[in-house]
């Protein structure tokens, strides 16, 4: 069978067939542009290139709103929709390593798969921090405004602090300098985040 090569555009209409929600979208595209930055910052990126990190940013959430009800299959249902894609394998093991606690495919073990692990949470936290500021703009989050809401537990509380702060031991990034990168890449495609 033929299969379609898995590029950046053909993620987009993945993404787009399945998720209808503009909101899950935009969390969808912050995690892509967010480790397509990091791609940048690491000295050494592994073998994918940086088309691939943020295609791993725009899917790892693309089954969402289908699974939502059935978390236990959220990813698997991406890697069954991947099977009609040409996709790199090292990509696939990407997706494996999502919502692993549940799944028990893959522990997240490269630095993009620990770099999705921490930021994917990191960018809810932000949205969030930005919602309360007063015109519920990105521009007015600073790093510092981040830090500190970080550490009131009832603030946003669902957001899993740990899962964040994994980057200090994981990816070697203090939580300061994840938090000013992630921060930075969401403010620069703040337009397309509705925020
Ligand atoms: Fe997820
Ligand atoms: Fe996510």
């Amino acid at each position: 069978m033929y299969k379609k090569e898995l590029n950046k555009s053909e993620a987009l209409n993945l993404l787009h067939e399945k998720m209808k929600n503009e909101n899950l979208r935009r969390h969808c595209y912050a995690v892509g542009k967010v480790l397509a930055d990091f791609y940048d910052f690491f000295p050494t990126s592994g073998k994918l290139t940086k088309e691939q990190w943020e295609i791993a940013g725009i899917l790892h959430d693309a089954d969402w709103e289908i699974t939502k009800d059935s978390p236990d299959r959220h990813t698997i249902e991406l890697l069954e929709w991947l099977e009609n894609y040409e996709v790199e394998p090292d990509l696939l093991e990407v997706f494996r390593s999502h919502n692993s606690k549940t799944t028990k495919l893959r522990e997240p073990e490269t630095r993009l798969e620990w770099t999705l692990e921490c930021c994917d949470e990191l960018t809810g936290f932000i949205v969030a921090v930005a919602l309360v500021m007063p015109e519920k703009k990105l521009e007015q989050v600073t790093v510092d405004s981040v830090l500190k809401k970080f550490k009131q537990k009832e603030f946003a509380k669902q957001v899993d602090r740990e899962q964040i702060s994994q980057c200090e031991q994981k990816l070697g990034v203090s939580l300061n300098d994840f938090v000013s990168m992630t921060l930075s890449s969401m403010k620069k495609n703040s337009g397309m985040l509705g925020l």
